[in-house]
């Protein structure tokens, strides 16, 4: 699966992707990043990327130009239509089935912003998917298209190893994950479960699947009624 990400802090998202399991899923050229630098593309002689709003009010826009040219240049390298993902708190909100939708992408293109936004005009032409991490304002775009690729990485086949499966986990049945534990037996006067320490495994599957129901209902009283109904 190959990444492209247009943003004005390219250091920043290539710092991030390259760590841990994403880094390693690169290293075996399972996954691809390639940031471009919206601000290499700008045709204004001081490489300004933004301007005021017509109309008026606070704040700089992102101007149409740099970012159209620059999914120019990432059109140009992909060489076949793609989904251009522009990362917004005014998009749908991602989410597991989202993520599991793009993970079947062999090209993903994510737009991220500044400022007070882009020019209208720019995203019309190129963005398909508008997409938000939740429903509070960062400051940029960069931070929800890592939280994106990430969640969309995992999900490609190879990235993740034999350990890190991702088949019985939060979300994948639409159940948050039982609790787990690790050695020593006791610690703090806190003992692990009995059932898990029996090696008896039908008992052990039946503990945890009851433990992700109650824990979902307790703690994501929505997810609990989308699976169970009210
Ligand atoms: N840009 C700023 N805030 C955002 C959010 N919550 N989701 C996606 N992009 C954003």
């Amino acid at each position: 699966m190959n990444f492209y990400c247009m943003t004005l802090f390219p250091e920043m998202m290539e710092q991030a992707m390259n760590t841990s399991i994403l880094k390693r899923a690169m290293e075996k050229d399972i996954l691809r990043f390639q940031a471009f630098n919206i601000r290499d593309y700008t045709k204004d002689k001081h490489c300004k990327v933004d301007d005021y709003t017509y109309g008026g009010g606070a704040g700089m826009l992102m101007q149409a130009q740099p970012v159209y040219d620059t999914f120019q240049a990432v059109k140009e390298k992909i060489q076949k239509p793609v989904r251009c993902i522009y990362v917004t708190p005014q998009g749908a909100v991602f989410n597991q089935d989202m993520a599991q939708e793009f993970a079947a992408e062999e090209d993903l293109v994510f737009l991220c912003g500044h400022y007070e936004g882009i020019d209208e005009r720019v995203l019309e032409e190129i963005v398909t998917d508008y997409v938000s991490i939740g429903d509070y304002v960062l400051t940029g775009g960069e931070l929800p298209a890592l939280v994106m690729m990430d969640a969309i990485a995992r999900l490609v086949p190879g990235v993740l190893g034999k350990e890190e499966s991702f088949m019985t986990e939060s979300f994948t049945d639409g159940l948050l994950e039982y609790p787990q534990y690790s050695r020593p037996e006791e610690w703090m006067g806190k003992k692990v479960p009995e059932v898990l320490l029996s090696g008896h495994h039908a008992n052990i599957e039946k503990w945890r699947y009851e433990q992700s129901v109650e824990r979902t209902r307790q703690r994501r009283p929505d997810l609990y009624q989308r699976k169970f109904g009210p």
